[in-house]
């Protein structure tokens, strides 16, 4: 599916158009009804205006209870390894893009973010790359960005350009790797640069492990960013990866170290979550990470590595949300809940109570071909912090556009899913719209507008 994006402007004669009453369709109230919480992971954290992703291996998309899983459960993705530098560029120069274009290809045919990951990274890393000069590894670093940016310009939602640059331990140091130990201190920022000039509308992400919690290694980046920042040198985003266990477990100072990187001006991400376990220990331990994001408002998704323990790099920790039966563990429960959604069982729920909205909608624009809608949803009586509303198409009618709201669409395509795009959260009565364009391929019916859920 294609989507053109447009910005608010384009529905600016909505009043006008509306009030002139054109359609008996163009204004159809629907009537409010009790919240019904989402039931997935990635419709629960839409209503927080977050995604929610996976890391994905190509090899097993066939399989149809994993392909199926993340379908109904992600809305986005990350390839676990297939968009490495061992991957694309095993050969200097010659670059093979067929695994992750798999992935990428499924994550856009179900509208899903796609993280890619990762351009710079000492590890999955060919050996002819160590074996450079400084030059050489400077031009072919700069190339590798270039090229792999390039092939995917316009469909990565961010990119990790650089991958754990730092040590561990209490010295705040680089790594030693390749491109440290020949390029010095100055690659990230070449990466960094290079990786802009790329693919602007990329969202560029440095990325580690370790630098969840406040601590010496999370310090050097901090400062790294802190000085990015103040000097222009293009960073949008910082991954955290999030790989806890009991020897490297969630820090009590999360929330609080996500937060002091977000007021340096940058979105945080949590990027590659699992944590060893098992129970009602694990499923805090996750509920935990979900709180601490939800609770810093440029937390933007929380992705964990993997959908089954079937499937995990630390399979035998058991690290993920869907035992190897693709059955839902006790965390998954706790995640959904932590988002505001209510599984099966029920469990959840929190603090949706007495959450309403109602919808109206109104065609706003009309052209020979198509016709712009307009959907307003306001909240009941309670302040709402999400909503779900559907836009029911008539085939061969099609969707080209949408704004103000971050859609999803059934294999049909006929059926939008909106939710919020940062509009989420309304006082009691309050009132936010988003937009489309109908294509009318020869039916200028209106769409149905579904009852609005909210949370
Ligand atoms: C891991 C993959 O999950 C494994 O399949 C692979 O063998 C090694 O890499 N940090 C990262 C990820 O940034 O790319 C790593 O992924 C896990 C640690």
């Amino acid at each position: 599916m294609t989507m053109i994006r447009r910005r608010w402007g384009g529905a600016r004669s909505a009043v006008s158009v509306a009030a002139a009453g054109l359609l008996a369709a163009a204004a159809i109230p629907v009537l409010a009804h009790q919240a019904a919480a989402a039931d997935t992971l990635g419709s629960a954290a839409a209503a927080k205006g977050r995604y929610f992703g996976t890391a994905v291996a190509a090899s097993h998309l066939g399989e149809s209870a994993y392909a199926g899983t993340l379908d109904r459960e992600f809305t986005a993705v990350t390839p676990e390894n297939e968009m490495k530098w061992d991957a694309t560029e095993s050969t200097r120069g010659t670059f093979t893009f067929g695994a992750a274009d798999q992935i990428v290809s499924h994550a856009q045919a179900h509208s899903m973010k796609i993280r890619g990951h990762t351009l710079v990274w000492h590890s999955q890393l060919p050996s002819w790359v160590s074996g450079l000069s400084a030059s050489d590894l400077r031009t072919a670093m700069n190339n590798h960005i270039t090229q792999v940016m390039q092939h995917y310009k316009g469909k990565i939602y961010a990119w990790d350009v650089v991958n754990e640059a730092f040590q561990d331990g209490g010295s705040g140091a680089r790594r030693s790797s390749p491109f440290q130990d020949k390029l010095g201190n100055g690659f990230i920022e070449e990466a960094f640069r290079t990786a802009r000039s790329v693919d602007p509308n990329a969202k560029l992400c440095y990325n580690d492990y370790n630098t969840d919690g406040i601590n010496a290694k999370s310090n050097a980046v901090y400062n790294m960013v802190k000085d990015f920042k103040s000097r222009g040198v293009p960073i949008d985003c910082v991954g955290f990866q999030s790989h806890f266990n009991s020897a490297s477990p969630v820090p009590s100072d999360y929330q609080a170290n996500l937060q002091r990187f977000a007021d340096l001006g940058v979105d945080v991400q949590i990027t590659e979550l699992d944590i060893e376990g098992s129970g009602t220990a694990q499923a805090t331990n996750y509920a935990n990470v979900v709180k601490a994001c939800l609770a810093v408002s440029r937390c933007t998704g929380i992705t964990v590595w993997g959908i089954t323990d079937k499937y995990s790099w630390r399979s035998s920790g058991t690290p993920l949300l869907f035992d190897s039966n693709y059955t839902k563990k006790p965390a998954y429960d706790a995640v959904l809940s932590t988002l505001g959604g209510s599984g099966s069982g029920g469990g959840g729920g929190g603090g949706g109570t007495g959450a309403t909205c109602s919808v109206s909608y109104a065609k706003t624009q009309e052209w020979s071909d198509r016709f712009n809608g307009q959907v307003t949803v306001t909240a009941g009586s309670a302040p709402i912090s999400g909503w779900t509303v559907t836009v029911t198409v008539t085939p061969p009618q099609k969707i080209s556009a949408t704004w103000n709201g971050s859609p999803t669409w059934d294999s049909s395509g006929n059926v939008m899913t909106m939710r919020p795009n940062g509009n989420g959260s309304l006082a009691a009565g309050a009132s936010t719209s988003f937009g489309f364009t109908v294509m009318k391929n020869g039916n200028s019916a209106a769409p149905a507008i579904g009852a609005c859920t909210a949370s």
